[in-house]
């Protein structure tokens, strides 16, 4: 089996700390109450355990669409509803230092089979909150969840922050736009904000129930169940796949950022997995065949994915370190754990 760290593969892009530091980050820690939109999803839900790790208090707005009460610790603050709802972000938003803003509706296909009411619910409610924030006497900064989706449009890998947004779905074009709304926030109110573009995570507690969930979490169920996996197109697409666990230490790291504008950056590992071999990969560590089916491949997606990780590793001074092997393996004992409860 090979269990080469991730890391090994960056070989060929420059080594980060070869980087200009000028940038690193500095220590911020003033922070003590956090607010989440979309606190009770995957990425939100991994993230309030993590910060309540860390002392700080937790609030959480969501309207619950997807994500569900039972994965949020019972210390959280829940404010149930909708960022469309402009009293109610005013309300979380009350004495708060920091915004996490997670919620959205996060599936490409959602943004085109129901354009406007995901974009309401990505863009609008996005600018509702920077619209609430920047009435505070003091804005505070948000740290936000943009998306590889603005990379969509490029071909030449990997993708870098300096690449502005060229989306090819609605739900990218949002993501895109929230990015530019940022810049125009920071100008016109001085809100601070830094827009992580999300790869794809994956990771214990992801739904894998939905036709949009991500596929690691569909073949995990699946294979669990002895049933034939999908694969659109020949298997041979590429994504860059980042932990959970990975993405959580880069989010906590950002409370301690010096917020001096408005900044984007990768999440990401820099490894290229294509879909074939993350198929073998699950057959290694299960030691058992897989049946899969090959079916046309999804329309407009894109054929590779891969980021750029050294501006992230470089400020924020950590390298994911979670391989693909062992991503898997915290995904499978997750769900033997789950089944013997
Ligand atoms: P998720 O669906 O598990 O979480 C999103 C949360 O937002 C859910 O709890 C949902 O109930 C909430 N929400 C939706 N609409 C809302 C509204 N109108 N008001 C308040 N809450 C609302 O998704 P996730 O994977 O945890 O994604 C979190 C963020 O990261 C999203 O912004 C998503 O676009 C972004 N992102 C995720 C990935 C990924 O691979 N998971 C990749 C790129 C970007
Ligand atoms: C993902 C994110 C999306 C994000 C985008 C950024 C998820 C669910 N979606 O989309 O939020 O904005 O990256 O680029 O994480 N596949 C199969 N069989 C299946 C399911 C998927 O072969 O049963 C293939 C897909 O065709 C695709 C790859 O697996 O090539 C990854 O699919 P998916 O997990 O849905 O993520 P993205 O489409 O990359």
């Amino acid at each position: 089996m090979n269990r080469q760290r991730p890391f090994t593969k960056l070989k060929n892009i420059k080594d980060a700390s070869k980087l200009p530091k000028e940038e690193k980050v500095k220590s911020n820690t003033q922070v003590t109450k956090v607010l989440i939109t979309g606190g009770c999803g995957f990425i939100g839900s991994h993230l309030s355990r993590a910060l309540l790790e860390q002392g700080v208090s937790v609030r959480v707005l969501d309207d619950l669409s997807t994500g569900t009460k039972n994965h949020l610790p019972h210390e959280v603050e829940l404010i149930e509803g909708s960022l469309l709802d402009k009293d109610l972000v005013a309300h979380s938003v009350e004495g708060i230092h920091i915004c996490y803003h997670l919620g959205a509706v996060a599936s490409v296909e959602k943004s085109i089979t129901n354009f406007s009411k995901t974009t309401a619910i990505n863009l609008l409610g996005t600018i509702h909150l920077f619209e609430t924030i920047s009435k505070l006497s003091v804005p505070i900064p948000i740290i936000y969840a943009s998306s590889a989706a603005v990379y969509a449009g490029y071909t030449k890998l990997p993708f870098h922050e300096d690449l502005s947004p060229l989306p090819s779905s609605p739900y990218g074009a949002d993501k895109g736009a929230v990015e530019l709304y940022a810049k125009a926030c920071f100008q016109t109110y001085q809100i601070p904000t830094i827009g992580f573009r999300f790869f794809n995570v994956y990771g214990p507690g992801q739904d894998s129930n939905s036709p949009y969930s991500g596929v690691i979490s569909i073949f995990c169920d699946k294979i669990r169940k002895g049933e034939e996996i999908t694969i659109f197109g020949n298997g041979t697409q590429t994504r860059d796949f980042i932990h959970i666990s990975d993405v959580i230490c880069y989010l906590v790291k950002a409370l301690e950022f010096p917020f001096h504008g408005c900044q984007i950056y990768n999440l990401c590992t820099g490894v290229a997995i294509s879909i074939n071999q993350l198929v073998d990969t699950f057959e290694q560590l299960l030691d058992k065949k897989i049946f899969r089916k090959w079916v046309t491949p999804r329309k407009g997606e894109p054929k590779a994915s891969l980021g750029d990780p050294r501006r992230t590793i470089r400020d924020f001074d950590i390298k994911p370190q979670c391989s693909l092997e062992e991503g898997l393996k915290t995904l499978i004992e997750s769900q033997e754990r789950n089944l013997c409860v």
